[in-house]
């Protein structure tokens, strides 16, 4: 990966810098990304600052009460999640602090940071319909809506409640429709599921390949991954199954975020703030593109090839702000339509 421009403009300003001083060069982050991809990421941002990275990996969730008991004496510079509704129960919980930067907010439309600067969208997941193209037409599926139709009774496969990620759709699903439409419409989606709720969302892919069900609700770089996977198997998974963006008729389809935020006590703040714009910029957004098949938040930055084929598409412009301030909402509904 290339990061030419943006590298020669740090280390100009890394120089100008030396006059005043002295900080550490490092940077501590503490993330629940779990793609391998990312590496490259923080490698090139060292390579052209001189900031080392390091980094603690766990559920975000994990991370959020090592951070609040960890309190002043917290190392966390940065607090990275792969959802909105994270954010913003880190933020409810007093662990970021507000930063203002051009950089970052010409960079990132509105909708996927939070207003007062805790918390900024880094790149954007579409949370899609995949279905086995023998079984199911493209027309025979429009709307998240739908999926609460007798007709996909034992036909549905997704993961558990527990998970984030349907956390925030039923969030987003409350948001538009209400609350009360929001549980019926979750009643009939559960009588609809062709087993338990289990695994990740390559498993709901794997399992419609296998004839288990026949659709599924993904975030789409897990398909795309696949698709572009080496193993010839991985790719005999993908050849099986199309995408359905939901929703464009109307609303747009659910998007969520992977995003950041400067942590409350960071010990080294400039640091974060140097990495949150570098990655914004566009090879890091390329890169997220490329790496691991999301859409950048970076409207110029390119999509990978295989994003590209399945087109454009409209997204949902509910702010991620409003999908984390539902997810309460969406986690006891979830519990009581019996969503395991
Ligand atoms: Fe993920």
């Amino acid at each position: 990966m290339r990061i030419s421009t943006w590298g020669r403009v740090l280390i100009a300003s890394a120089l100008a810098a030396t006059a005043g001083a002295a900080t550490a060069n490092e940077l501590n982050l503490y993330t629940s990304r779990h793609y391998a991809t990312d590496e490259a990421l923080y490698d090139d941002f060292t390579k052209a600052t001189g900031i080392r990275i390091a980094r603690i990996e766990a559920s975000a969730d994990k991370l959020i009460e090592r951070i609040r008991a960890e309190d002043v004496n917290s190392k966390a510079d940065l607090l990275i999640t792969v959802d909105a509704g994270r954010l913003w129960r880190a933020q409810q919980l007093n662990l970021f602090q507000p930063v203002r930067s051009a950089a970052l907010e010409s960079a990132i439309p509105a909708q996927w940071r939070d207003p007062a600067g805790h918390w900024f969208g880094l790149s954007v997941r579409a949370r899609v319909l995949v279905y086995a193209k023998d079984r199911v037409g493209p027309l025979d599926l429009k709307r998240y809506e739908d999926l609460a139709d007798a007709r996909w009774r034992g036909r549905l496969l997704s993961r558990s409640s527990t998970d984030i990620y349907v956390q925030s759709l039923i969030g987003s699903l409350i948001a538009h429709n209400g609350e009360t439409a929001t549980e019926a419409w979750a009643r009939g989606v559960v009588a609809n599921f062709a087993r338990p709720p289990r695994g990740g969302d390559t498993d709901q892919i794997r399992a419609v390949a296998a004839g288990e069900g026949d659709l599924a609700l993904v975030n789409t770089y897990y398909l795309a991954n696949l698709a572009r996977s080496k193993k010839p198997e991985d790719q005999a998974i993908a050849a099986k199954l199309a995408v359905v963006f939901p929703n464009q008729g109307d609303r747009g389809t659910h998007v969520n975020i992977s995003g950041a935020g400067v942590a409350r006590h960071a010990p080294n703040r400039a640091n974060a703030v140097k990495f949150l714009e570098y990655l914004v910029s566009p090879s890091a957004q390329a890169y997220f593109a490329d790496g691991n098949n999301e859409y950048p938040v970076l409207a110029e930055a390119k999509l990978s090839e295989t994003l590209a084929g399945w087109g454009t598409f409209k997204a949902d412009r509910l702010e991620a702000a409003i999908i984390g301030a539902h997810n309460e909402a969406a986690l006891r509904l979830a519990d009581r339509v019996g969503w395991k």
